[in-house]
């Protein structure tokens, strides 16, 4: 008879860490480093970060339980591994709590996991029935289906545009409004068919599938429901304030919101004065903090974009901390 398979057994979901050479090669971490993944995910990162800190350590965090626990079962055992479940926005608290004053290396890999995106209970994904939850942390704040069902339609619209580069912001939101006069919005199918309906389903480009029109809706409301923008701007603030002098940071984003907040947040970063052009002297007294590395942002390789097609819209983008200025 054939024997039933352990629990312990049980597939662990495939996850393919994006860009994981070059993360590694751009945050070259010392081997007695510390290092913060502040998106650790299913762990993937992590471990290939720790294979090049024999004396160091590494403090993990994420908001979701369940990636964690994933995470868990890979790194738990590594006395170098701290894992935490926590926003990284609220990074300067853990690290506090720690004792920690500096880092040499921070990587941020934003964005969704396959974990869940692959979890239609988590909501996520318009190619999945599920609830409407979309919380990466589903111990707190409000679901997809809250925002989608107590918005106002100008608000929902606005969100539409800004998040999820929603050229028919406004009908999907009147249409939202008007779906759920006659009942709530309930499950991601029904999200998915109403931008369907709305939007028709737009012709594919030369050599590439048609995209569904539901993908920019379900972006624009996880952005909203998670508040990713903002938490990555606080997240980046800290944790580079956290970064030693010759210390890297490297963000992977999926979208051109995250790059844009990324880009400019180096950009000013590694500019010394903020004054406008026509004030004969600075006033800001702005100090560089940072150099940027790269100049343009790094994609994944064409072999690892066959690989795992959710690396083609994968950017990385890395920067060093600069030792303090004598005025800064
Ligand atoms: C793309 S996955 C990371 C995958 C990971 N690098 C790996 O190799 O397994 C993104 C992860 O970041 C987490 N995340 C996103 N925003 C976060 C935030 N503001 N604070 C903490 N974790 C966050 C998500 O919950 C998700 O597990």
């Amino acid at each position: 008879m054939r024997k039933k398979p352990s629990p312990a057994l049980k597939a662990e979901p495939v996850h393919l860490p994006v860009l994981l050479k070059e993360t590694v090669e751009w945050l070259s971490p010392p081997p007695d480093g510390v290092v913060l993944d502040l998106t650790v995910g299913m762990g993937g990162h992590s471990q290939e970060l720790l294979k090049h800190l024999p004396r160091g350590r590494l403090v993990g965090l994420d908001q979701d339980v369940d990636a964690l626990q994933h995470a868990g079962r890979a790194l738990k055992k590594d006395p170098r591994v701290s894992l935490f479940k926590a926003n990284f926005a609220d990074l300067l608290w853990v690290l506090r709590d720690l004792s920690i004053t500096e880092v040499d290396s921070v990587l941020m890999d934003i964005g969704v996991s396959s974990l869940q995106l692959d979890s239609p209970e988590r909501g996520f994904s318009f190619q999945r029935e599920g609830p409407l939850d979309m919380r990466m942390d589903t111990t707190t704040g409000h679901t997809a289906a809250w925002v989608l069902n107590t918005y106002p339609e100008e608000r929902l619209s606005k969100i539409l545009y800004e998040y999820g580069e929603e050229p028919k912001a406004r009908a999907l939101a009147r249409a939202i409004v008007k779906a759920r006069e006659q009942k709530p919005l309930e499950t991601t199918r029904e999200l998915a068919d109403l931008a369907l309906r709305v939007c028709g389903r737009p012709k594919p480009r030369k050599g590439e599938s048609s995209r569904h029109p539901a993908t920019r809706l379900f972006q624009a409301v996880r952005i909203e429901v998670n508040r990713e923008l903002e938490v990555l701007q606080k997240g980046l603030k800290t944790a580079v304030g956290f970064l030693k002098p010759g210390g890297r940071i490297a963000v992977i984003t999926f979208h051109s919101l995250e790059d844009r907040i990324v880009k400019q947040y180096f950009k000013t970063e590694s500019t010394d004065c903020l004054c406008p052009p026509d004030i004969p002297q600075c006033i800001c007294g702005h100090k560089a903090s940072l150099r940027t590395l790269t100049g343009k942002p790094v994609p994944a390789s064409e072999e690892e974009m066959e690989q795992n097609p959710r690396a083609r819209s994968a950017k990385l983008r890395a920067a060093e901390k600069l030792p303090p200025t004598a005025n800064s």
